[in-house]
């Protein structure tokens, strides 16, 4: 995984060392599958549905919003090569869906005293008077992170294409005692009834991880709030905070501003050292800055998703007053497979998140629009999975589907006793890999399977009991992914805060070429992964339900359909997609 580009920071915190270690140093790939990739008409890994740019690197979604009747969405990016560079470009495209995306000139180029060096993670706010301004983060001539601020050059433009950069950049400047390329990626403002606006930015001071609070009435002077919004002794340097109100009582999105009793806040963070995006729910007060946590960081906190997914942002969208979640997924090939395949990087499907009824936790789901690309829905109900049973999902076509089913479980009092408090969850699952056999569990599906299974990927429960309680377990394995050798293969796994004596245990998983992104728990638990079948490709992926458990379970109910293919990011002399 050299091309991860976070070994480009500097310093390889433990984990990547191992990977590097296991993986880049490993024998290089055979010969057949470089050439047969190295042929721009075979591109079996391009997605359908997910964004992806035509060629070259992207990683962090930048700066999304909702203006004057068009979403516009920027992403780092690389123009120059399929692998990180430092000196980034925020990519452009605009969509009137979210689904299709029409490609744009990049919003901004390195080249002032204030960014020539790279225009890195940043986010819009609009100000009011529908006036939108976006904020980032520049590498300046000494490769010091500076934060600046950009304004579109004429409003009247739907699409927004030009930007100008603020003559008085830099706006904001390291702060003593920090790093200076420890001072990155500011967040969308909000502002609080003193009429002042407030930002975070992503630090560190020596192993605690912070997001500085910064105040301003201007939106261009702008000075450090004595203490930062919060901070985590040992947590790594924190990359793109976001910071957003979400309703106790409602679904709806809200406002980055809007501050009542009728929300929680929360604060997410991505921490560098171990690459995951986690968050906390919990009490802001604007008038002390005080940002109180239900609960404590750890690496066991809550995660928008527990596979690939990092350096994510949201944004309010006010046309359907829901709050809009993307993330960088990576590859999980090499920079060899990159070069050969022309580029690197995708981002999530865009999904809907609110706060979970419980308020413990977030739940996501992919955005309603997407059922216009639904086509050959197939659909059954109260099917039983004996134990040891496969069942293949006929009518769809398997490398580009969305499939939703519903288990349910009797009998619940025969599941195995075992306490997993304490347990990490991704290691249980990497032990019990989906061959290994329990009493429920696992059952789920394989998604792009090969006809013989050799290649597929088990996203699949297990559940358990202790002393009375049921704990629900959610895997995605990998391990059988792919033929090829030199990939992360590694398998995923994280709790469903579900009780299966009560609901039923629902997957919807969006299957996308090379990319498997699956929401468990009716959202509760979300976990992507990267694949890269040599079998499973095209008409020759297949589509299972599965139950290798010794108790039979009931799918009460299973919708599956076939993904049409978005325009995304396709130059067209009729106008395209938008
Ligand atoms: C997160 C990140 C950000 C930075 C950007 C550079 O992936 O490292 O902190 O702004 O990527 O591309």
């Amino acid at each position: 995984m050299s091309n991860n580009k976070i070994t480009s920071h500097g310093q390889l915190p433990f984990f990547i060392l191992t990977f590097i270690l296991t993986f880049v140093m490993a024998p290089p790939h055979h010969v057949g599958s470089e050439s047969r990739l190295a042929s721009p008409s075979d591109q079996p890994y391009r997605t359908s549905f997910h964004f992806q740019v035509p060629k070259n690197w992207m990683n962090d979604p930048n700066g999304p919003m909702y203006y004057n009747g068009v979403y516009h969405f920027f992403y780092q990016h690389n123009p120059s090569g399929p692998l990180f560079h430092p000196r980034m470009y925020w990519g452009h495209s605009v969509s009137r869906d979210l689904i299709n995306w029409t490609p744009l000139d990049p919003a901004f180029a390195p080249t002032e005293p204030f960014d020539i060096n790279g225009c890195w993670s940043g986010s819009a706010t609009i100000l009011p008077g529908n006036k939108p301004v976006m904020l980032y983060t520049g590498l300046d001539t000494e490769n010091c992170q500076v934060q600046n601020l950009a304004v579109p050059k004429d409003l009247s433009d739907p699409h927004l294409r030009e930007w100008v950069k603020h003559t008085g950049n830099p706006i904001i400047n390291v702060p003593d005692g920090i790093k200076h390329d420890d001072f990155r990626d500011p967040s969308t403002a909000w502002h609080a009834d003193d009429g002042k606006w407030r930002i975070i930015v992503g630090s560190r001071r020596e192993g605690t991880g912070m997001a500085f609070l910064y105040r301003s009435e201007d939106f261009v002077n702008w000075s450090m709030w004595e203490s930062p919004l919060y901070e985590v002794a040992g947590s790594g340097i924190w990359e793109c905070p976001d910071f957003f109100p979400v309703c106790v009582d409602s679904n709806n999105g809200v406002d980055t501003s809007v501050m009542n009793s009728r929300v929680k806040h929360v604060l997410k963070m991505a921490a560098f050292d171990c690459g995951r995006d986690y968050y906390l729910i919990g009490n802001y007060n604007p008038e002390n800055e005080h940002f109180v946590p239900q609960s404590e960081l750890t690496l066991g906190s809550l995660r928008y998703d527990y596979g690939k997914f990092y350096a994510s942002k949201s944004f309010f969208d006010p046309v359907k007053n829901r709050r809009i979640l993307m993330g960088w997924v990576n590859e999980s090939d090499s920079d060899e497979d990159a070069h050969a395949k022309g580029w690197s990087g995708l981002q999530s499907f865009p999904r809907s998140i609110w706060l979970d009824q419980n308020q413990k936790q977030l739940v996501q789901w992919p955005i309603e629009e997407f059922k216009m690309l639904h086509e050959n829905e197939v659909s059954f109900k109260n099917k039983s999975l004996e134990a040891g049973s496969l069942h293949e999902i006929l009518g769809i076509t398997a490398s580009q589907a969305d499939v939703n089913v519903s288990f349910k479980l009797t009998n619940l009092e025969e599941a195995e006793e075992l306490d997993l408090s304490g347990i990490d969850p991704q290691v249980f699952c990497s032990e019990m890999d989906a061959s290994k056999k329990g009493k429920f569990g696992p059952f789920g599906i394989l998604a792009l399977a090969s006809h013989d299974l050799s290649e597929q990927t088990a996203i699949s429960f297990r559940v358990y009991k202790n002393n009375g309680r049921y704990t629900v377990l959610m895997c995605s394995d990998q391990s059988r992914s792919s033929t090829r050798n030199g990939l992360d293969k590694t398998t995923y796994g994280a709790f469903v805060d579900i009780d299966p004596q009560q609901d039923e245990i629902s997957l919807r998983t969006l299957i996308d070429h090379s990319i498997v992104e699956s929401f468990g728990g009716g959202g509760k638990t979300c976990i992507t992964a990267r694949v890269y079948p040599t079998l499973a490709i095209g008409d020759e992926a297949h589509l299972f339900a599965f139950n290798y458990g010794t108790e039979s379970v009931l799918i009460s109910e299973l919708s599956a359909w076939s993904v049409k293919k978005a325009h995304i990011n396709i130059e067209e002399t009729n106008g395209g997609a938008y």
